[in-house]
């Protein structure tokens, strides 16, 4: 079976910078409490662009950096928890605006894993035959669904999205990696740690310390078993790009894996925590500024509400 891989990547995030001293003025917080807690400086938030805006927009990068023929791609996956429309999903309306004529299109909601879950889906749909390529999406409004009176939440959610264009590769070795085995999961027992929740208006909500204390003890197994299940260790990846929540906790995780001489993405520091866009936000940043050598192993690993996690190493 060919091994499928990440052809392309492209993100777009929104032009409005909001700084913590911003931030200061809206709510009783400070720049030093947020950078000493988080680690985060700045985050882009979106005026008039909706989430659909935001995934078109980084969509049509990777798809143009791909060099496939939007008639080719059979499949399109948008993750993300704060689009609005529910229906025509996101997906559906980017395969429109990009003049993708027959893919089957979906949102997939798996909050901050949703992205890393969308694409061992569509990695599972290829090798299964069910499409030759997939354009795979984060995208995220998460100031839709920001309480701007909650100083715990507010200063940490930013705008913006990433996508990757994924194929079967006919040409390359089978024992290329590509897209390696995902290791994926949820806690329900800790299903209150992470929420938005509520009718028509929900807010974000969290129980900041459960998750920082779970994603501080529980996450560094887990990315041992994608890496020891793509026959490699943390400390021979070639990146590592973890969910941009907390720079604090990308810290301690590095640490906790031996990683310490690995490129790490530390995108959180200048576009907040973006959800489900978070990873490829990343990732594609990272491979535009050529920090990530074409063909290293670089995992890829999400966490959010559910609790739910999606991770894989995968070469690109
Ligand atoms: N400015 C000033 N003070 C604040 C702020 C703020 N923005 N926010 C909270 N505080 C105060 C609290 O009121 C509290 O005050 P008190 O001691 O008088 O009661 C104090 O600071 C400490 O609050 P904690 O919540 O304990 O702060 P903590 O050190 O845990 O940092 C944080 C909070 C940054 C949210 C951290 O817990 C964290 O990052 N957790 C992990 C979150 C995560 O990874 N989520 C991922 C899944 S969800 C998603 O990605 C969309």
């Amino acid at each position: 079976m060919h091994p499928t891989r990440i052809i392309a990547l492209g993100h777009h995030q929104p032009d409005h910078v909001l700084t913590n001293d911003d931030l200061a003025g809206m709510v009783d917080t400070s720049d030093e409490w947020i950078r000493q807690r988080t680690g985060i400086v700045t985050r882009r938030i979106a005026r008039e662009e909706t989430v659909a805006d935001l995934a078109t927009a980084a969509a049509g990068k990777a798809l143009a950096a791909s060099g496939v023929d939007p008639a080719d791609i059979g499949l399109v996956a948008v993750a993300t928890c704060s689009a609005r429309d529910r229906c025509p999903s996101t997906a559906a309306q980017v395969a429109g605006r990009l003049g993708i004529p027959d893919a089957v299109a979906f949102d997939l909601n798996n909050g901050c894993a949703g992205f890393t879950t969308a694409l061992a889906t569509a990695d599972h749909s290829l090798r299964a035959g069910a499409a030759r390529h997939a354009l795979v999406i984060g995208a995220e409004k998460m100031s839709d669904v920001t309480d701007w009176t909650d100083r715990s939440t507010c200063v940490l959610l930013g705008d913006g999205a990433g996508a990757a264009v994924v194929g079967a590769d006919p040409d390359a070795p089978s024992d290329v990696l590509g897209i390696g085995p995902v290791v994926w999961g949820s806690d329900p027992s800790r299903g209150d740690a992470v929420r938005l929740m509520g009718d028509w208006q929900p807010r974000f909500a969290q129980e900041g310390q459960t998750v920082f204390r779970w994603a501080t003890t529980e996450l560094a197994p887990l990315i041992e078993q994608a890496c020891e299940r793509a026959g490699t260790t943390p400390r021979d990846l070639g990146g590592i790009v973890t969910h941009q929540a907390n720079l604090r906790i990308i810290e301690a995780l590095v640490r906790r894996l031996g990683a310490d001489g690995v490129v790490v993405a530390r995108d959180v520091v200048d576009s907040g925590n973006t959800s489900a866009a978070s990873v490829p936000l990343a990732l594609s940043k990272l491979v535009e500024r050529r920090e990530i050598e074409p063909g290293a192993p670089v995992l890829l690993f999400a966490f959010g509400g559910g609790l739910s996690w999606a991770g894989q190493v995968v070469t690109c």
